[in-house]
């Protein structure tokens, strides 16, 4: 059966904002929650999410399509500078849900490919050749991108249909969102390509109760109805996936745990958000 997959790009130029803790989440809640054939393509050298995912894996039994910590011997690298077959560098991490992984080697890639290929036009051309045969196999396709403006972000912005902006609200600046959006709406212009944002969603990580609902208003009045109602909290929970992987934790009773079930809601009600805010360019 062909598919057309859907292409997100989660977007932020600054580092440590959240970019990497939405992809991992929106793609389990689609995998899992929703039994959307998904896929993780990750484009940062940091291999951060692909690390997040492996030790997902491990906290599935073989019936949920998890198993022993995986070795990704092929990555993204193997397939853009080696011609490895991309489907060879895909691994499962849970039914529905597979990871294209990167690691450090991936750093060579950025000389190599402006080397080969010195329009900007033809190295995001050639990126999207190397990974298309994915593109018919899945429903959704979330790229994972490094911070700052790379031929990694650009090529994510190239290949992707939708824009999902991550927001850090600060008490002293709500518009490093709108650096990334202008950006990308000079991107658009200049490679001629469809790329929408479909959301901005705020993460407060350091409100106090008491600036909350000031710092959201600030941020509606610069995002209007692209923000998101769904707020981001500190949440301890999503820190640990860092090191544990996501997990979605029974009690004895068979209930999902007390965190785990908070913090998988908060990914649920964005990723129905989303859904909503795609019918509006239909
Ligand atoms: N709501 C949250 N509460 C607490 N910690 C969080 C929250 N969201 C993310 N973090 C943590 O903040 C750190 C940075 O998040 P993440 O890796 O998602 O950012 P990033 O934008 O992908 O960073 P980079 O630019 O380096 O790729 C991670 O350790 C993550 O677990
Ligand atoms: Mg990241």
């Amino acid at each position: 059966m062909k598919k057309r997959a859907e292409k997100y790009v989660v977007g932020n130029f600054k580092g440590g904002v959240g970019k990497s803790t939405t992809v991992q989440m929106l793609s389990f809640e689609s995998a899992f929650s929703r039994n959307l054939k998904t896929l993780v393509v990750d484009l940062d050298m940091q291999g951060n999410t692909s690390d997040v995912l492996n030790l997902t894996h491990m906290n599935y039994s073989e019936e949920e399509g998890g198993g022993d910590l995986l070795n990704f011997e092929n990555t993204i690298n193997d397939v853009l500078m080696y011609n490895l077959p991309v489907e060879e560098a895909v691994y499962p991490i849970i039914n529905n849900l597979d990871v294209l992984p990167a690691n450090i080697s991936f750093e060579m890639f950025d000389d190599w490919v402006k080397k080969e290929y010195p329009e900007s036009t033809d190295q995001f051309r050639y990126i999207e050749n190397k990974l298309s045969p994915l593109f018919e196999k899945y429903d959704r396709i979330y790229f994972d991108v490094p911070p700052s403006i790379s031929v990694y972000t650009k090529s994510a912005m190239y290949m992707a249909d939708w824009v999902i902006v991550i927001l850090q609200t600060q008490v002293k600046s709500m518009r490093n969102g709108l650096q990334y959006m202008e950006y990308m709406e000079y991107f658009v212009d200049e490679f001629e390509t469809s790329l929408k944002v479909v959301g901005v969603i705020p993460f407060m990580l350091e409100a106090s109760d008491a600036v909350d609902k000031e710092m959201y208003a600030q941020a509606q009045q610069i995002y209007g109805e692209h923000l998101l109602n769904t707020v981001v909290l500190k949440n301890a929970r999503l820190k640990r996936y860092d090191g544990s992987g996501i997990t979605l934790e029974k009690t004895k009773t068979g209930k999902i745990e007390y965190w785990d079930r908070r913090t998988h809601q908060i990914f649920k009600d964005i990723y129905d958000e989303i859904e909503t805010h795609k019918t509006w360019f239909n």
